[in-house]
């Protein structure tokens, strides 16, 4: 299993905080962001791992990450010179995934979770997760029947069938490289992960696995906020 941090981006919403570096090494409280998703990655059992940068401040991320060693594990990087979509991950990782199965993790999203069981049992077909939230409508929703079996992932909803989110954590088989390379562009211009995973979906390969522990998607102002403070709860709890 190969791993991916999707770190590029533009960062629109966290400005004028953006305007002098990345958001994904901006402060959550003790360590620069990106260091959450490596360690979800790592936590996963995934040390092989290439980070996608905007050509931005891309120095920045090597002088604070170099090969990984540090980590435990082994880093590549790769230049997404425009935002054309989180599915344009594994078109840009292509060569980097080979003949691998691939797990993507956004480079602003903050788990306290363990994901190696699920990475390990990964059978082929897609993995994503799924968490109740208060705000559906910014993300990916799934709907599920009576027996918790999802019937439809649709990206940003404007009437959302239920409150779970699709959170940013992917795990799909090698064929999602030629999956991502025949995506159409969506209404906003982008390739969509949802896309790839209704794909699946209409294969009757997509697992969705609900889960309810810490998640933030640190995009925002309060959002960022939000998330610092539960990681100082959480350590100085430990102190
Ligand atoms: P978003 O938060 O959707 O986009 P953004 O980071 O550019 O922020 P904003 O909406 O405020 O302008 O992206 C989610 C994550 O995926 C984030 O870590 C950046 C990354 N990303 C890329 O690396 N490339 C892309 O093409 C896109 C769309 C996102």
């Amino acid at each position: 299993m190969k791993g991916i941090i999707l770190a590029g981006g533009k960062a629109t919403r966290l400005r004028p905080l953006t305007a002098i570096t990345s958001k994904q090494l901006l402060p959550v409280y003790n360590k620069p962001m990106i260091f959450y998703p490596i360690e979800t990655l790592i936590k996963a059992g995934i040390t092989e791992i290439l980070i996608i940068i905007a050509p931005d401040y891309s120095g920045h991320f090597l002088n604070l990450l170099g090969d990984g060693k540090e980590f435990g594990a082994h880093f590549s990087y790769a230049v997404q010179k425009e935002p054309k979509g989180l599915a344009d991950a594994f078109i840009i990782g292509d060569e980097f995934i080979g003949d691998d199965d691939v797990t993507m993790i956004l480079g602003d999203n903050i788990f306290d979770q363990d994901f190696s069981n699920e990475i390990k049992n990964f059978k082929g077909g897609a993995m994503v997760f799924a968490k109740q939230v208060p705000d559906p409508e910014r993300f990916g929703v799934v709907e599920f029947d009576k027996d918790m079996k999802a019937v439809s992932i649709e990206e940003k909803p404007v009437n959302p069938k239920s409150n779970y989110a699709v959170v940013g954590l992917y795990t799909y088989d090698n064929r999602v490289v030629e999956y991502a390379k025949n995506l159409a562009p969506s209404v906003r211009g982008e390739i969509e992960v949802t896309d790839l995973n209704n794909i699946y979906l209409k294969n009757g390969e997509l697992k969705v696995n609900v889960f309810n522990t810490l998640w933030e998607d640190a995009g925002t102002f309060d959002s960022l906020l939000r998330v610092a403070n539960l990681m100082a709860e959480k350590t100085n709890s430990q102190k």
